[in-house]
């Protein structure tokens, strides 16, 4: 049971929590993909097929997806309904645990290979955390309130 002092914390401990570990993941990627880049041929380039970003970037992060379209902020979405931004958050988790997935299919590297593993389970125990943020918010929703 709690009040609504209690499930407000409780929310914004778990997505300050996973907010946080989000960054982190973008710099274990960032990492990632520089030392992979780092030092690789133009022959290394073009055969791993990305001779379109070596014109645009060089050997450069460059925070993009597969299909070359840049990150923006206009990704990050929230509608002040808590119900609504939680489903979104849990259908966030799954796709990035999907790409994880799609990601470990395309690398035979196993450094490679246990990074990925691991960023996976991680947004495994975001899901995880997110379900459960949204079971305690329905119940308090549910709850009859005394004013
Ligand atoms: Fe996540």
């Amino acid at each position: 049971m709690f009040n609504y002092i209690n499930i407000v914390k409780l929310a914004k401990g778990v997505l300050t929590d996973i907010g946080t570990e989000e960054l982190a993941h973008m710099e274990i990627v960032g990492t990632l993909v520089y030392k992979l880049i780092e030092g690789a041929s133009i022959e290394a380039i073009k055969a791993a097929d990305l001779g379109s970003h070596y014109a645009d970037h060089g050997r450069s992060l460059y925070w993009e997806n597969a299909a070359g379209v840049p990150w923006v902020a206009a990704y990050v979405s929230a509608t002040d309904d808590p119900v609504a931004d939680l489903h979104e958050n849990l259908a966030a988790e799954q796709k990035a645990r999907a790409v994880y997935e799609n990601l470990l299919h395309l690398t035979d590297d196993p450094q490679v290979k246990d990074v990925l593993r691991w960023l996976r389970e991680r947004e495994v125990v975001h899901y995880q955390r997110f379900g459960e943020t949204l079971m305690y918010v329905e119940d308090f929703m549910k709850q009859k309130k005394a004013f």
